[in-house]
């Protein structure tokens, strides 16, 4: 694979949109979502992406160091960017957002933020929403701590959620891109073809010939559990030995390639606006997809470089 990054001064301050690195497949553009949306940058992608892919920056309760925006500045910030997307996206094109839970600050209630900044995304996209899926991370830190560690009033806040969005009602997708191994006893069940088929107590009629045939793994459920404690992957790896604080939020490897393999095929693009430490393109190459990133912090920037790296 070939790597070329361009150094920060290299960087035209009077440009506010600059190829930062890029590969075969891909390439990330240090700026701002804003700024790359009113640049002359974006129309060459217009109508050529298959899947927008991101988790946005977080609504908080306190602020984070690259400075998340609060309340209904955020819900409008955001929704402006509907329209932006929906020209991105091919006609069968999805969007995949991940949004975390926001408290209200100092209080041990959750804030509906998020909630209201999807539906108004929604709204303005006039979108179609596919499926949410819910991201739980087990090895996630308790957390709100004041609530959860210190009153003890409240429980562990473990998992995000992700919506599956698009402007068509049936956008490319299939699930058989995206199966899982069976369980041990589906496939004692298959080797042994003793599938117990007939009336559940549910009502439902479970037919041999449907549940007794390998389908070469089993659907995945909406729910997906996925840890980020790789301690030992290329990207951390970098960090360390470059001196940078790894990105606070970054995703799960994990949930970036269900959703490419899910959404996607070889060759289809792969955008991601808020791209942190490039989870999503990093990904998107290895499943030899083409992709575009962009974030705005140096820091993030340069520490992606990190999941390019071979070793
Ligand atoms: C939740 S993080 C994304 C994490 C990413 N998915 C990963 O795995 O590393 C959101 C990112 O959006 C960036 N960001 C904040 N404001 C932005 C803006 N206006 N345009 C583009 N990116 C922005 C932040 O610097 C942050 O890195």
């Amino acid at each position: 694979m070939s790597l070329i990054i361009y150094k920060k001064k290299d960087y035209n301050k009077r440009r506010k949109v600059r190829i930062a690195y890029k590969t075969d497949r891909g390439r990330l553009y240090q700026t701002k979502a804003e700024d790359f949306f009113s640049s002359s940058k974006v129309k060459v992608l217009y109508g050529k992406v298959q899947l927008i892919f991101t988790s946005p920056p977080f609504i908080l309760n306190r602020k984070k160091k690259y400075g998340n925006l609060t309340g209904e500045e955020y819900i409008t910030w955001f929704a402006k960017f509907a329209h932006d997307f929906k020209k991105l996206l091919k006609k069968d094109g999805s969007i995949v957002i991940e949004l975390g839970n926001g408290w209200e600050p100092g209080k041990p209630t959750m804030s509906t933020l998020a909630l209201q900044a999807l539906l108004k995304f929604l709204e303005e996209g006039k979108f179609h929403l596919c499926q949410q899926f819910i991201c739980y991370n087990p090895a996630r830190l308790p957390s709100p701590a004041q609530w959860v560690n210190v009153e003890r009033i409240r429980v562990k806040d473990a998992f995000t959620h992700v919506w599956w969005i698009s402007p068509n009602d049936r956008p490319k997708a299939n699930n058989r891109r995206i199966l899982k191994e069976y369980s041990k006893s589906m496939k004692h069940l298959l080797a042994t073809g003793k599938y117990n088929s007939g009336k559940r107590p549910s009502e439902h009629h479970i037919g041999k010939e449907s549940f007794n045939k390998d389908n070469k793994g089993a659907i995945p459920p909406n729910v997906l559990t996925l840890s980020n404690t790789k301690a030992n992957d290329n990207y951390l790896a970098y960090c360390r030995i470059n001196r940078f604080q790894p990105h606070p939020a970054r995703m799960q490897n994990g949930l970036a390639e269900f959703f490419i393999k899910f959404l996607t095929t070889p060759r289809n693009l792969v955008f991601d606006p808020f791209g942190g430490s490039n989870t999503t393109g990093a990904m998107a190459e290895k499943l030899k997809r083409r992709w575009v990133s962009l974030e705005p912090v140096d820091d993030y920037v340069y520490s992606s470089v990190g999941r390019f790296k071979s070793s």
